[in-house]
């Protein structure tokens, strides 16, 4: 009986402090600590965007070593692994953003932010380009920014290898904005196909969607849209039951390249008992507002093309450099053979520089582009940073100290000041043994729909293939864990546990 008094006492004080914890922790964010002016002797660090590299830098920055100025058209950072769900409304999509004024309005120094495009580096000048690309403009909305360093954190854009009609008529799977125009389109396509007198041909054109690119963005996105309809959209329009498909496309021999064998194949198998149709092998070579043309190898391996009619087109084909990163690739001869991005050295340091580094999907490091590799990267340089400012502060006190000593009489007094000097020299020596930067692969996770995932997870003795409900649950805790701020958890489980009792929203906006 004592025993369970106590266990019920000691439970009760951990519930009252992990409320107490929490309560302070909104207490802390609502309100923020006064914060210190930059010191404008320091050097100017730009940062540019507020995606997983930069904000992973900014995170672990000391602000108070350097004059920070970010520049990114985006104010807010996006929790890119549950974009897909935002296409179907299974999560909010402001659920998954944190502005960026919250975040910096935290930093010890102030850190100065504009919401701008940077349209060019000029690397000779060391100053950069920005443009306001907002619908208000104000008397100014084009000016410079000079910078002593300069971190180019800007990601990648959509690729399309110049296939025709892509731009003008598929949708993206980028930013927030792409995952509401496929989730209005998705309506869209619903709602006109069951509009009166239209034609069986018509109706199964319009409930035909396509997804291109069977990488994790296509596979993901194919799964939650498949969940849409099975969860929702069936039971609100029954009418659309029997014409409604997804087909996915894919270029290679299977899809999810980076994953195992095993999952590989689990996946297909999943897809099919979903009745998602995968068209492997099949290389889309055109797209018209209506139809993709589609050159598929047949087991013969003649090449057919075909025309596929489709009502919505979903396009996640990888990444291609932005035009910023080609022009100033363009003015550093030694990353003239660099293809894919900004070629960097082990510190991240972009190559035939010494005061640019690169971070995330703009970088090339030999690692995939991706978020985990894109956060790594920007804590390194955090740490870099932060090494860097310790190092010219024990530099600039032992050259001081070197002046003072050369002033000493001899005896004691210059003694004091030799052991100081070498105490100087042991932290100094301390301060500089940042090793090169190494990335920790952390493993692969995939939804794939029917509330199963994949997951290639490295594991103390090797490799951990996964995949079914069980990862399902891990995939949902692992991203529940990785959102940026306790807010963004908060609003994603009410997401999930509204779309479970009520449904997802099926309105157009
Ligand atoms: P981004 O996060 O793309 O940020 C780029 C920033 O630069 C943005 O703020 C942008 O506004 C800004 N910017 C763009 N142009 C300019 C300019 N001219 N001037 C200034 N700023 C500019 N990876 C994983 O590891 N796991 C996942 O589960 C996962 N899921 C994904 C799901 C989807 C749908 C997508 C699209 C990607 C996913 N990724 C995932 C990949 C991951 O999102 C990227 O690798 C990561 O975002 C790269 O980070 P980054 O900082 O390089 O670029
Ligand atoms: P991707 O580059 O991984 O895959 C694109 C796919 O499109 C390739 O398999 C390619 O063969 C195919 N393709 C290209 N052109 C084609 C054409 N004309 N016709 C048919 N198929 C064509 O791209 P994705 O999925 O956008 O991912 C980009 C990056 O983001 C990757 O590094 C990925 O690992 C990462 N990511 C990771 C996720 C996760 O870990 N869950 C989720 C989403 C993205």
């Amino acid at each position: 009986r004592g025993f369970l008094r106590w266990t019920w006492r000691l439970t009760y004080i951990a519930a009252l402090g992990g409320v107490a914890y929490l309560g302070w922790g909104i207490y802390i964010m609502r309100n923020p600590a006064e914060q210190a002016m930059p010191d404008p002797s320091k050097k100017t660090l730009v940062i540019l965007g507020t995606g997983w590299g930069s904000v992973s830098l900014l995170k672990k920055l000391d602000t108070e070593n350097y004059n920070v100025v970010v520049v990114s058209p985006r104010n807010y950072f996006l929790f890119t692994p549950l974009l897909p769900s935002c296409t179907t409304g299974a999560i909010e999509h402001r659920s998954i953003m944190e502005p960026i004024r919250n975040f910096l309005r935290h930093k010890k120094v102030a850190v100065k932010y504009y919401e701008a495009e940077a349209t060019k580096v000029d690397y000779e000048k060391k100053v950069i380009y920005v443009n306001d690309e907002s619908e208000v403009k104000g008397e100014i909305s084009s000016t410079e920014v000079p910078f002593d360093m300069l971190v180019v954190g800007v990601g990648a854009e959509n690729a399309t290898f110049g296939i025709p009609g892509v731009r003008e008529h598929a949708c993206f799977l980028k930013e927030v904005g792409d995952a509401q125009k496929i989730r209005n389109r998705i309506m869209d396509c619903c709602e006109t196909a069951i509009f009166k007198d239209q034609s069986p041909d018509e109706v199964k054109r319009l409930l035909h969607m396509v997804v291109v690119g069977g990488g994790p963005t296509g596979v993901e996105f194919a799964g939650e849209l498949q969940d849409f309809f099975q969860d929702d959209l069936k039971k609100w329009i029954p009418d659309i039951t029997d014409s409604f498909h997804v087909t996915l496309v894919e270029a290679l021999p299977n899809v999810l390249p980076m994953f195992s064998k095993q999952l590989i194949d689990y996946t297909e198998k999943t897809f099919k008992e979903e009745t998602i149709t995968i068209r492997t092998k099949t290389m889309v070579k055109n797209v018209t507002d209506k139809y993709i043309e589609a050159e598929s190898t047949g087991p013969d391996g003649r090449k057919v093309v075909e025309k596929i009619p489709y009502g919505l087109l979903v396009w996640a084909t990888g990444n291609a450099v932005r035009p910023l990163v080609k022009d100033l690739m363009s003015q550093i001869p030694a990353q003239k053979d660099s293809r894919r991005g900004l070629a960097v050295n082990e510190y991240l340091v972009v190559k035939g520089t010494e005061n640019i580094w690169a971070v995330g999907d703009c970088a090339i490091a030999n690692y995939a582009p991706t978020a985990q590799v894109a956060s790594q990267e920007g804590a390194f340089l955090a740490r870099l940073f932060n090494q860097m400012a310790k190092t010219e502060e024990v530099e600039t006190e032992l050259k001081a100290l070197s002046e003072k000593q050369e002033k000493a009489p001899n005896g004691e007094a210059r003694n004091a000041v030799l052991n100081e000097i070498k105490e100087l020299q042991k932290r100094l020596r301390r301060v500089k043994t940042i090793g090169p930067f190494e990335y920790s692969h952390q493993g692969s996770l995939a939804y794939i729909g029917s509330e199963k995932a994949v997951a290639d997870i490295s594991w103390l003795t090797g490799n951990l293939a996964t995949g079914g409900s069980l990862t399902y649950l891990f995939w949902r805790s692992a991203y529940l864990s990785m959102c940026f701020s306790t807010r963004n958890r908060v609003l994603v489980c009410v997401d999930w546990v509204k779309a479970k009792m009520f449904g997802r929203d099926v309105s157009r906006v």
